[in-house]
């Protein structure tokens, strides 16, 4: 536990809900929270960075008369290898069209053909059934949320503000002690709400191959674990098959969408190797066409951990590239690859987190008063590998349900923040910042794309190792480090106790499923067909959508 001194660090109950996390799940479940609720909306940063902010593809829904609920339904169950939740499927499919009309509504511009809202095509979707705005779909759906939310007065956004701990009082969450790291002196403050909505998003920062933004560090599911909340599915982090591979570039993801339109995958001989792998070939679910890459990488070039394929776009008419993939030209082009005139060197890198906090339908954990949404969320929808287009979608289906469900909560009447508020001086210089150097490179060799047990173990005891060498920085100090710091001390003992979490859960499943491929046991088990279920340090086995205690 983060633990700090504060005097007068109780701020008065000012907020209804609390949301954390500034991504589209956070921002649609606020708009939705009615006009009479008092909404604090708590982002890391300001809320123009997120996850769902950069996403490119787009949402499935059924749009189209010639798709079906049983066909989006089929492709989601397919492609999580039998550890979806059927209800929770149907729910999320049934509810797609309302929400994209919600959408439209408000002002989101999906590209469409004359009229008719345009579809495309995602691995593993049996139809076109993904809405888009070019390829940035995200960003059109945050700005066009963010401009709404900041247009209400019920909705205070606090920025640049790090949530140090959930506040927990006879089992209750009962509000969060966060710190406002704009303004100097800091001061942890506790503030309390009827409900505590966790939204931060996912762990790709766990990897130092990652799509995902500087603030994807698994805050929420840490948190949550550490009031005793029930997780699952840790192990299945997903890894897309296609991130820009340049030396000196981010892991700049290229859309799924460019393979749905037509772009194949080459290896460094120029021949097409995906077929070999999988009769769908470039339109494989995910897992199979990273897995592809990475056993085709392994097998051509041993020696070479650098080596790439390449995504080549020229079989798809110049003009539609110009028109429906304009952020990715203009990205490769920066980096010295036109994707006109050459295949784009690209490799798999880690994605989304399919495990989180076990919720509900209507997005409650197994704490009272706590709530998540997300890819922080395990709703069941994902199972071992998520559908292309299904995540953005699972933001505004469950937080629907989450804006419904908070506002029948009680208002905390306990409000004395917690007694083991104290600073205790820390000597010798702090190891946290190197433990976030390495850390990425750690799961990226021990619990990447294909693991094994004694990779696993390994990575577990540095984890184990680094978490005692870092304990001391992250229960007291001399005071509160400056901005900065704080973010980073903050951030690594959430990673270091969500590594913890992941690694011990891919090494309790002994078989290979969707997107965890252990090299030790290749095959799935029928007695696998369940979910991993964490609760403090009790690993279990739970059946799939029953007997969940939530
Ligand atoms: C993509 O555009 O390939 C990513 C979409 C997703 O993660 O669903």
């Amino acid at each position: 536990m983060l633990r700090y001194a504060s005097e007068d660090a109780l701020l008065k109950p000012d907020f209804d809900v609390l949301v954390i996390g500034g991504g589209a799940a956070g921002l649609y479940t606020s708009l939705l929270l009615p006009q009479a609720c008092r909404v604090g909306l708590v982002t890391k940063d300001t809320l123009s960075l997120s996850a769902s902010g950069w996403a490119q593809g787009g949402i499935a829904a059924v749009i189209d008369p010639g798709d079906s609920t049983a066909l989006h339904i089929a492709d989601t169950m397919a492609a999580g290898v039998g550890l979806c939740d059927p209800v929770a499927v149907k729910f999320l499919v049934e509810q797609a069209p309302r929400h994209i009309a919600k959408l439209v509504e408000m002002g989101v511009a999906f590209d469409r053909y004359g009229e008719q809202l345009a579809l495309t095509l995602e691995a593993a979707h049996s139809r076109r059934r993904v809405l888009h705005a070019a390829d940035a779909t995200g960003r059109e759906l945050v700005s066009t949320l963010t401009a709404q939310v900041l247009a209400r007065s019920n909705i205070q956004i606090l920025n640049q503000t790090l949530v140090l701990d959930l506040w927990q009082h006879e089992g209750r969450c009962q509000g969060v002690c966060l710190v406002e790291s704009q303004h100097l002196p800091l001061k942890p403050r506790w503030l309390s709400a009827r409900a505590v909505i966790l939204a931060t998003g996912g762990g790709g920062q766990l990897y130092a191959r990652t799509t995902n933004p500087p603030p994807s560090t698994g805050d929420g599911v840490a948190m949550a674990w550490r009031v005793g909340a029930l997780l699952q599915d840790l192990e299945f982090m997903q890894f897309h098959p296609t991130a820009l591979s340049v030396p000196g570039a981010p892991r700049f993801l290229i859309s799924e969408a460019v393979r749905g339109e037509g772009a194949h995958l080459l290896d460094a001989a120029g021949e097409r190797f995906a077929f070999a792998y999988h009769p769908l070939g470039e339109l494989a679910p995910r897992d199979v066409v990273s897995r592809a890459i990475f056993t085709h990488l392994q097998q051509t070039q041993p020696n070479n951990s650098n080596a790439t394929v390449f995504l080549d776009l020229r079989s798809i008419p110049r003009t539609t590239v110009e028109h429906r993939f304009p952020n990715i030209l203009r990205v490769c082009q920066q980096w010295g690859v036109d994707p006109l005139t050459q295949a784009i060197p690209v490799t798999p890198a880690a994605h989304y987190w399919m495990g989180g906090i076990v919720t509900n339908l209507q997005g409650a954990t197994t704490v009272p008063g706590l709530y998540a949404i997300g890819e922080t969320a395990s709703t069941g929808v994902h199972g071992a590998n998520r559908l292309a287009s299904n995540s953005l979608l699972e933001c505004l289906v469950f937080g629907a349900e989450v804006a419904e469900a908070v506002i029948t909560e009680p208002t905390p009447t306990h409000l004395t923040p917690p007694q083991s508020l104290e600073l205790t001086p820390t000597d010798g210089p702090s190891p946290v910042a190197e433990i976030r150097q390495e850390l990425p490179y750690l799961l990226w060799r021990t619990a990447g794309l294909s693991r094994n047990g004694a990779d696993l173990s390994q990575g577990l005891d540095q984890v184990e190792a680094w978490q005692a060498a870092a304990s001391p920085f992250f229960s007291s100090s001399q005071g509160l480090p400056k901005a900065p710091e704080l973010r980073t001390a903050l951030e690594t003992h959430n990673l270091l106790d969500v590594s913890y979490l992941l690694l011990k859960s891919a090494l309790y499943r002994t078989e290979s499923r969707g997107a965890h491929f252990r090299q030790d046991y290749p095959d799935s088990q029928v007695s696998w067909q369940v979910h991993t279920l964490v609760q403090g340090q009790v690993w279990q086995q739970g059946k799939l959508g029953v007997d969940l205690p939530v």
